[in-house]
């Protein structure tokens, strides 16, 4: 099924070469197919999720969805959200979510997540915790073979006190990696000032040369058993489908 405005047609899958960034929208339009009127919807934060919020605003505008309670997973799509007129609430007046739908940075194949590269992963992994369903929306150069091998980072948020402590703890853990580095996370002109979450924390990047090749649970056990950790973006177990475009279409993988 596919939710359109009135008389809007269904469009066919435009002729390659398609950009990553209609890739990313072809990905969202098809997540937001699954919205039903009357849900509490987690709000995705990033390139891929603004896509989706686009639509879910455009399909409120017009009527097609009605009574739709969206809860944002970073400022960001907060102010996005609003602007669009999406109504918005949290997690304590909606604790139980119905569907949740977002990007992410890597997707491995038995559809675990790194995410967090915009950031946001610690409101991420609290509302797509909570969701009965959480439908990840991805092009096609998200999908790795194991997580951290992209060449992009695993973010851990950490807390500001004693930062360069907790980093020396994670590149403790990580000492027999071949290739392992982790640094503190820098924003600005000059990459000067460490980069802040939402929460007011800092961001400390994990890079693995040829990605994670422990369990990742055990992995994931031993980040989180740091002190000054709060959360890392590792998403394992919590996508119940993932929705990957590429040139050839659109694939649909569930948990
Ligand atoms: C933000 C995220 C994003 O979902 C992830 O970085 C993917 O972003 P994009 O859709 O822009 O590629 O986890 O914290």
């Amino acid at each position: 099924p596919h939710l359109l405005f009135p008389g809007e047609k269904p469009q066919p899958l435009p002729a390659a070469p398609t950009s990553q960034d209609e890739l990313k929208r072809i990905a969202a339009h098809r997540a937001v197919d699954l919205v039903e009127s009357g849900m509490v919807l987690g709000l995705g934060t990033g390139s891929t999720a603004v896509h989706a919020l686009d639509r879910i605003g455009d399909l409120l505008r017009c009527g097609v969805l009605h009574d739709i309670v969206g809860i944002p997973t970073s400022k960001k799509t907060e102010a996005h959200a609003l602007s669009i007129g999406i109504p918005l609430s949290d997690l304590d007046r909606h604790p139980s979510v119905d569907l949740s739908i977002d990007g992410a940075d890597e997707v491995d194949p038995h559809l675990n997540l790194v995410k967090g590269r915009g950031g946001s992963l610690l409101r991420e992994k609290m509302i797509e915790g909570a969701s009965k369903r959480f439908v990840v929306i991805v092009d096609d150069s998200k999908m790795v073979d194991r997580l951290g091998c992209s060449g992009n980072s695993v973010p851990v948020e950490i807390i500001p006190f004693c930062w360069g402590y907790t980093l020396g703890q994670l590149k403790k853990l990580f000492a027999g990696e071949c290739g392992f580095d982790a640094r503190l996370r820098m924003t600005g002109d000059e990459k000067k000032e460490p980069f802040l979450t939402d929460n007011f924390n800092y961001i400390i990047d994990l890079y693995f040369e040829n990605g994670i090749t422990r369990d990742l649970n055990e992995v994931s056990d031993e980040i989180l058993r740091l002190t000054g950790v709060v959360e890392h973006g590792m998403f394992l177990g919590l996508a119940s489908s993932v929705i990957i475009a590429g040139e050839d279409g659109v694939t649909v993988k569930n948990k």
